[in-house]
Parts: C-alpha cells; sequence; structure tokens
C-alpha cells in the first residue's frame, strides 16, 4: 500500500517512499512518502496563501469545522485507533481512550475559538492616558508548523491542530516517522470538513529535514512541538523570532505519605506507570514512599502488576505490549541494568521476553542512574524509601526536568506545602502525575519545555495581541 502527501486539499505522490512496520509484530503497514525539498516549499507557499482565506473566517465557521473533525472522528473510531495501535503498539483500550480524548479536544477548541476575546485596557490610569480609550485583539499568528511525537498520534496531534484552526492560522503537520498514517487519516477527515485548501497539510519523510526547513523558514511564523530536549533545545536556538511552544517530557515524581488508601493508591498508580507502556511524558516514573506505607505498597503495587496482560496491543484486554522500536527496548533494559550494578533492587520484571519489556519495578534506585535522573519513557517504575514528605520534595525536585508532580496525602498542611514547593507545571494531589485532562493548561518548567499546551492557553499562544488606541479628542 502507497500512501500520498496532503499538499493544498491535494493528496500527492512522492518520489521516494520508505516501509513502515508495526513495532509490535514487524507487519509492513504501508509505504511513506518522503517529502522532497520542492515539496516542503510548496507546502508552506500553499499555507501562506491560504492565511488570508484563515484570517477571514469567522469564529462561528471556525467552531463549526472544527465539530466536523469530531463528528467524523466519531463515526470511524475504530478505525482511528486501529490504525495507532499498528503504528505504535499502544494496547487497543488506550488507542481507543485516546480517541475519546482527541474527540473531546477538538471539541474543546471549538468552544474555546468562541470565547477568544481581547480586553479594554484603562487608559487613563496613566497621567497621559485621559480621552484615550483601547482594547486588544487577538490576531492569527501565521503558518504554524507543528512537529509532533508518536506516543499520542491523534491527540497530541489535535493539541495543536485544534487551536491552530481555532487561531485561524494555517498549519503544516509534520508527524513522528512511526506515526504518519495516523496524520494521514486526520488528514482524510479534515478533507471532508469547510477548511480552506492549504491550512492544513502533511508532510512525511526525514524528520530532521522536514523540521528543519520547517524551523528555518522565514514563512513559518510558529513551531510548536512535542519531543525530546534535545531536539526540543536545538529547535529553539534555530528558530531565530518565531515563537516556540516545547513540551519535552520529564521523569515525573509521586510522593506517598503514610495513613493512606494505599490499594486505591497502586491502583492509579499502575495505570501511571506502565499504560502506553511508559511512554508518556508524564508517566509516573519516581515513587517516594513513607516508610510506614513503603512494604505494604510494594506488595499491593506486585500484586497488580503481575496481574497484568501482556501481548498483542489489538486484544482489548492486553494492558501491556512492545515499545516503539527494539533500539528503545534495548536502551529501557540497558538503564535498568545500570541502575542495579548502582545499587538498586529489581522487585520485579527487568527482562525482554518476546521484544517485549515486561513491566519492571525497580527500588533503592541511586538518584544518578540514569533510569532515575533521565527521561525513561518506557515500562519501568522506581519505587524509594522516604522519612519525610519534605525528602520527597526534594528528590522530586532534584531533577533537570519540571512537567508534573503528584502527592498523596490526608494532611491538608504537607499538601500545601508540596504544591508551592515542587518545582513543576502542575502539582497534582491526591492524584498521579500522569493526570491530565485537555483544557488544563500542561506544560513544564527547567528542560521539560517552555509554553503551555490546553486549548485555552495553546489558542492564546498562537496568536499576536494587538492593541487599538482611539483618541477620544
Ligand atoms: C504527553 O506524553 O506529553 C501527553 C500525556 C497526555 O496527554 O496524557
Amino acid at each position: 500500500m502507497e500512501k500520498a502527501l496532503y499538499l493544498n486539499g491535494n493528496w500527492v505522490k512522492a518520489g521516494e517512499y520508505t516501509g513502515l512496520y508495526s513495532p509490535y509484530d514487524g507487519e509492513f503497514l504501508a509505504n511513506i512518502p518522503v517529502a522532497s525539498a520542492g515539496q516542503m516549499e510548496e507546502a508552506i507557499q500553499f499555507a501562506k496563501n491560504a492565511e488570508t482565506s484563515m484570517k477571514q473566517l469567522t469564529s462561528l465557521e471556525k467552531s463549526n469545522i472544527l465539530l466536523q473533525i469530531c463528528y467524523q472522528f466519531e463515526h470511524r473510531k475504530e478505525e482511528a485507533a486501529r490504525i495507532i495501535v499498528k503504528e505504535t503498539a499502544k494496547p487497543m483500550k488506550f488507542a481507543l481512550a485516546e480517541i475519546d480524548r482527541t474527540i473531546e479536544t477538538y471539541r474543546f477548541a471549538a468552544e474555546e475559538v468562541k470565547r477568544l476575546a481581547g480586553e479594554l485596557v484603562p487608559m487613563d490610569a496613566a497621567k497621559n492616558g485621559a480621552n484615550k480609550f483601547a482594547y486588544t485583539l487577538h490576531e492569527p499568528i501565521g503558518t504554524v508548523a507543528a512537529i509532533t511525537p508518536f506516543n499520542f498520534p491523534q491527540n497530541l496531534v489535535a493539541h495543536k491542530v485544534g487551536p491552530a484552526i481555532a487561531a485561524g492560522n494555517p498549519v503544516i503537520l509534520k508527524p513522528a516517522s512511526q506515526t504518519p498514517l495516523s496524520a494521514l487519516f486526520l488528514a482524510e477527515l479534515i478533507h471532508n470538513t469547510e477548511l480552506p485548501k492549504g491550512a492544513f497539510q502533511v508532510l512525511t519523510g526525514s524528520g530532521s529535514q522536514i523540521g528543519d526547513y520547517l524551523v528555518l523558514h522565514e514563512d513559518i511564523k510558529m513551531i510548536t512541538f512535542t519531543g525530546s530536549p534535545e531536539v526540543g533545545k536545538s529547535i529553539k536556538m534555530k528558530a531565530d523570532l518565531k515563537r516556540v511552544s516545547l513540551e519535552l517530557g520529564s521523569n515525573a515524581g509521586c510522593i506517598i505519605d503514610n495513613e493512606v488508601d494505599l490499594p486505591a493508591i497502586a491502583k492509579k498508580c499502575i495505570v501511571g506507570a506502565f499504560s502506553n507502556q511508559g511512554q508518556v511524558c508524564i508517566s509516573l516514573q519516581r515513587t517516594y514512599v513513607m516508610e510506614d506505607s513503603y512494604q505494604p505498597f510494594i506488595d499491593e503495587f506486585k500484586k497488580l502488576t503481575k496481574a497484568l496482560k501482556i501481548g498483542n496491543p489489538l486484544s482489548l484486554e492486553t494492558d501491556i505490549s512492545a515499545m516503539i522500536n527494539k533500539k528503545e527496548t534495548q536502551r529501557a533494559k540497558a538503564w535498568i541494568d545500570e541502575a542495579v550494578n548502582l545499587g538498586a533492587t529489581i522487585e520485579y520484571g527487568g527482562e525482554i521476553i518476546n521484544e517485549v519489556l515486561q513491566p519492571t519495578i525497580l527500588a533503592n534506585v541511586p538518584s544518578e542512574a540514569r533510569i532515575s535522573c533521565q527521561e525513561a519513557f518506557a515500562p519501568v517504575v522506581i519505587i524509594n524509601k522516604i522519612s519525610t514528605v519534605e525528602d520527597g520534595i526534594s528528590e522530586i525536585n532534584n531533577s533537570i526536568y519540571g512537567l508534573q508532580a503528584g502527592i498523596f496525602t490526608n494532611n491538608i498542611s504537607k499538601a500545601l506545602k508540596a504544591s508551592k514547593s515542587l518545582q513543576v507545571g502542575g502539582v497534582i494531589i491526591n492524584d498521579i502525575p500522569t493526570f491530565r485532562v485537555d483544557q488544563m493548561p500542561y506544560g513544564g518548567v527547567k528542560n521539560s519545555g517552555t509554553g503551555r499546551e490546553g486549548i485555552k492557553y495553546a489558542l492564546e499562544e498562537m496568536t499576536e495581541m494587538k492593541l487599538v488606541v482611539w483618541n477620544e479628542g
């Protein structure tokens, strides 16, 4: 099967193709077009031409276009989920949940566009402001390049495409090299809406070549990227004065206090640590448990981990399947082995069986082990003992990342202290750091990035504020 690029509302062949295979069983999925430099340039010029028609759309028209995307996802939900499963080995139940979230995300964009408003500026608060009347407007920023990761190939795309359309911007999508089919499926859906031609296009092929072309081009006005800190930093360095939004992952931590409901917390933590094989930017990677809770928590966690179903991602029963590729699987295994050499103990898992890294629980992990201080992006969780909640806060803050953190406690002062002291973009009290709903502000500090997603916030970032001052005479 040969796929095509989606440019200016047309399906376009490429001069070169590359094979796409399932990470789970190596099944051939499709030949994916490799966009040439000429096609990248064409995409940018088509998008530039679409800027005028996008700017002329009313809020109601943009909202209706976004709802048309929702309706089509609702009708083709299983198909969309199956593509995710095939491309990424994400287990079917999580892929279906992702499509539900995707629909919600586009719906939030459809609603938020109706609320995007400027504000009145109290000009007469300044000595020279008397007899002046002023307000702000949010104008489209221009063509947006969205560079997206493999781990949520529809919902993290929705977080970029939804607000870009809502803001009135054309968007060029460069999906992860492992998830072109989801991006081209979205193009099929958008093709059936009233979005102007050229306002949504998909470039597949060499990640770094397309990325560089978009980042360096003067007609691209904003880059929105989710991925690794290395790539994110290099984008920021090259982007010149373009606006850049970066969501770069983390080694998310969680504190578990004494006198809490450990079985209920362990159930949440299993989801936080192992869903999508831990390939989630806010996957629960580091757990810091108070002494009295420690052993009962580990026992409960192990019991639940043993019950997880491992295998074919197409089965609705499956909880854990293959990681995105063999290289990443081997890398995670090497980090586990390194932690063990540094003194950690394996409480569960630690092996690769039939190409699948087993869900792994590590205890007593030193903070300098890469599985602790780097982003694991694998089904591996650390459970370390702490004597005070303050120790847990220091451990979590001892990180180059700061996306989200969680704390389970029944003590309001400790919760308040954690919310003030944790150096992260979001503190989740009495839930896992992996918690996210799609309208909340989402983004990090330190190496976890810059800017905030969550439709309202991304929408504002994708607009240019304009001030209008009237002299009343
Ligand atoms: C991410 O991996 O950054 C996204 C997590 C989510 O949307 O649940």
